[in-house]
């Protein structure tokens, strides 16, 4: 696992951005596997900006996010979809029907889980997967549980993740309490991983994914496994390492 220590966001923001535009550079068409939350706001905003020079374009790109709240639909602006439109896609040249995202509507959650498990195959697996980091060490939603999930799953949100995200809601009793995930062996697969940290509330579950034992408990930390894993984090992520 390489680790990238950044002094501050706007570093760690400009370095990620920078790894995602040289593999659009190395191969126009990739797959990229993208992530919502504050965190990965600013590696959007680097390769916007990319774009606007000219030094990139995303005309070829193709992207799986990693997950979606069951029952939002694509036009809450809670919703995974809104974001993604509303941080990168509306602001670069992506054509929409290359752009995938687990469907929160979609009635039966086992259907909806297989079908999005053939969307990344049929995209020929994912080329470079960026990822957030909870406080609690999971990627996507994979939470802490007694075993990593494989493909795409449902999963009931902990507690610690609906008050984290309750600041996005009116309140935490309007967090979704479910959400459709990517499993960490889809991650997994991914040719190469970025994850981004930001602050001291992440520099447990940080030091844990680097130094810990490889457990379902700190979902992260299967990435030790991972042949071409970067974590980019800045001093306060990294403080306890
Ligand atoms: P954050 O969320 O970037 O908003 O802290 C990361 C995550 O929960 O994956």
């Amino acid at each position: 696992m390489r680790v990238i220590r950044a002094k501050d966001y706007e570093e760690l923001s400009d370095i990620a951005a920078r790894i995602i535009a040289a593999q659009i550079i190395l191969k126009p068409n990739a797959v990229l596997g993208l992530a919502t939350g504050s965190t990965p706001i600013g590696t959007y905003q680097g390769l916007i900006r990319r774009f606007k020079d000219g030094k990139i374009s995303f005309s070829n790109v193709r992207t799986a996010n990693l997950d979606e709240y069951k029952g939002l639909r694509a036009d809450h602006d809670q919703s995974y979809a809104y974001f993604m439109r509303d941080n990168l896609f509306d602001h670069v040249d992506i054509k929409p029907e290359n752009t995938n995202i687990p469907n929160g509507m979609a009635e039966n959650d086992a259907k909806e889980c297989e079908r999005y498990d053939c969307v990344v195959k049929e995209l020929g697996g994912v080329d470079l997967q960026l990822l957030g980091i909870g406080k609690n060490g999971h990627i996507g939603f994979n939470e802490p549980a007694d075993a990593f999930q494989n493909g795409t799953y449902c999963v009931k949100l902990t507690d610690s993740t609906i008050q984290a995200n309750a600041r996005f809601f009116a309140s935490a009793d309007e967090v979704p309490k479910y959400a459709f995930s990517m499993g960490c062996g889809t991650i997994l697969a991914a040719k190469s991983v970025l994850l981004v940290a930001s602050g001291k509330d992440k520099a447990d579950a940080i030091y844990k994914t680097i130094h810990g034992p490889i457990t379902p408990q700190v979902p992260a930390s299967i990435l030790q496994f991972h042949p071409d894993a970067t974590i980019v984090a800045d001093e306060e992520a990294l403080s306890l390492c």
